[in-house]
């Protein structure tokens, strides 16, 4: 029964967006993590369904459990394990069996499909189904070689299949790996391929990084010595990357509103290796771009909060929105991605700046760049990747647009904008404020409204979607273990990556055990 309950209270919490799933269940202290983690995403998944079958038989009115109970049970008695723990919940549930599984077998019959995956909404089911995303693998070049890495997951029992030339090649299957077709520090593995326990990642060697979330600190390109501002930065993917480009060598500016993501950011860059960083946890809209510390900012990577409609994730709420909901929604994003480009774009010697976001939404892609651009004609957009297939909708063809179809990715969206010569900073103060009309699906103007009054400094999290990739989430659940590990794994980190293998995986697995033993906790480091 206490699994039954605590997975109806995180699906409860999760449905009303107090946090990812993932956090959720970490948060719970429950025994067995996985176990719940998995019952939950499972129910979510299936929630409409699991509705549509409680409404059915009038479960909640007959029984008098909440509905998130109730879906819990329904999922685990007609599609899970068949209800092996529940004590009173289970006597309960075995009464209205008979007419919970004739609810399911009419639905079958009146959708005229025969198993239950194919009841879930066709969102899910292309999640499901379709889009196995390859596993990729940036290699952290501030603690190994791309050839290191290579060679030391050769010795590890993985078939290297060398240099990727053509989209087919990312099509892999288990325990074979390629070099990425665009990105030179990328490998590409088969879906799934499991990496968390990996010494390599423990010692940051590689990063769990989707290849469209690579694309940003590669097109910004940043120089060594360089001085570059990582506007919205936790928990830090794009930061590492930056630096990893940079070689550590100049100024890394790292602005994130959120004190835990930055703390955890903090964690992960010092297992990375990365150095040239200095966190603060500011807003960035009221970073001072005048201040002297700035002067030398010549690059921005700008990846701000968005609806992170392109996240290809399973256990994501199915249920339909409320479509004006969602349009404000969106509008509020807009507004706010539009305020930090603007600001962005004043740092006086910036020269060049990368927008992206893991949003599928014109909205928050193309219609945002249009308006900057409208109102900051002293920037122009970069061809992006000629090679690249998937482009920005028209006529903003020089950025790049990735899907789980085209470029076997998450949905992203890059542009790059870039000073002509000579050209100052323009966007004065009062069209800051404005915002992107919503209606017209070919919205390159920009149209004062009522919203621009309120000036989103901070969009409401229940807006916001702040992972881009089903690493980032594992880093905040992550966080407390890495923490207790790191000081261990800045030991081993300095094992050289081609120098052969650490030890068997016997050896590892004990290791592993004794540093969870310890309870050092790592002070976030530069966070103001
Ligand atoms: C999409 S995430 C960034 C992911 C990050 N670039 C990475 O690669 O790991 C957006 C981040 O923006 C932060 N954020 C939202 N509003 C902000 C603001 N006004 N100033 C600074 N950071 C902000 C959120 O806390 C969140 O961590």
């Amino acid at each position: 029964m206490a699994l039954y309950a605590k997975a109806a209270d995180i699906l409860e919490k999760a449905e009303q967006k107090q946090g990812a799933v993932k956090t959720l269940v970490y948060d719970s202290k429950f025994a067995n993590v996985k176990q719940l983690f998995a019952l939950v995403c499972e129910t979510q998944k299936y929630s409409s369904v699991l509705a549509e079958l409680i409404e059915a038989t009038k479960l909640l009115k007959q029984t008098k459990v909440k509905m998130s109970q109730a879906k819990v049970l329904v999922y685990d008695l007609l599609i899970g394990q068949g209800l092996k723990c529940g004590g009173p919940w289970k006597v309960m549930m075995m009464k209205h069996r008979a007419r919970l599984e004739a609810a399911l077998a009419r639905m079958k019959i009146k959708r005229k499909v025969t198993r239950n995956k194919d009841l879930l909404p066709s969102g899910v089911q292309a999640a499901e189904d379709g889009v196995h995303l390859p596993r990729y693998v940036r290699v952290n070049t501030l603690k190994t070689t791309v050839d290191d890495a290579v060679d030391y997951f050769k010795r590890d029992g993985f078939a290297y299949l060398g240099q990727a030339n053509r989209p087919d090649d990312l099509e892999l299957k288990a325990k074979s790996f390629v070099r990425d077709l665009h990105l030179p520090d990328l490998l590409v593995f088969a879906p799934k391929t499991e990496f968390h326990e990996h010494f390599l990642y423990k010692a940051g060697h590689i990063i769990l990084q989707d290849k469209a979330s690579c694309l940003p600190a590669f097109l910004l390109d940043p120089a060594s010595g360089g001085h570059v501002v990582d506007a919205c930065a936790a928990p830090g993917n794009k930061t590492g990357h930056l630096a990893a480009i940079m070689k550590n060598k100049g100024k890394l500016f790292a602005f994130d509103l959120d004190a835990k993501r930055l703390s955890t950011m903090s964690t992960l860059l010092l297992r990375a290796g990365v150095t040239c960083h200095q966190l603060a946890n500011r807003d960035f809209l009221k970073v001072d771009t005048a201040d002297p510390e700035y002067k030398d900012v010549e690059y921005v990577l700008l990846d701000p909060s968005c609806s992170g409609s392109g996240m290809v994730c399973l256990g994501k709420d199915s249920s339909s929105p409320d479509q004006e909901k969602e349009q404000r929604r969106l509008a509020n994003l807009a507004a706010f991605q539009l305020r930090c480009l603007n600001h962005a774009l004043r740092f006086p010697r910036l020269q060049r700046l990368v927008y992206s976001t893991c949003s599928v939404h014109a909205e928050e892609n193309e219609k945002v760049v249009a308006a900057c651009l409208q109102q900051n004609p002293g920037f122009r957009l970069v061809h992006l990747l000629p090679q690249w297939k998937e482009r920005g909708l028209e006529p903003f063809t020089q950025c790049l647009r990735a899907s789980p179809t085209k470029t076997l990715t998450h949905g992203f969206f890059v542009a790059l904008l870039e000073r002509h010569s000579g050209a100052v900073s323009t966007a004065p103060p009062s069209q800051e404020e404005t915002v992107i009309s919503m209606p017209s699906p070919e919205v390159t103007s920009v149209t004062p409204s009522e919203e621009a009054e309120e000036k989103p400094a901070v969009v409401p999290p229940e807006a916001q979607r702040n992972s881009d990739s089903e690493e980032e989430e594992m880093m905040e659940e992550e966080e407390a273990e890495m923490k207790m590990e790191v000081k261990t794994n800045q030991v081993e980190g300095q094992v050289k990556t081609g120098d052969g293998a650490p030890g068997t995986k016997k050896k590892r697995k004990k290791k592993k055990k004794k540093k969870k033993k310890k309870t050092t906790t790592s002070t976030p480091a530069k966070v103001e």
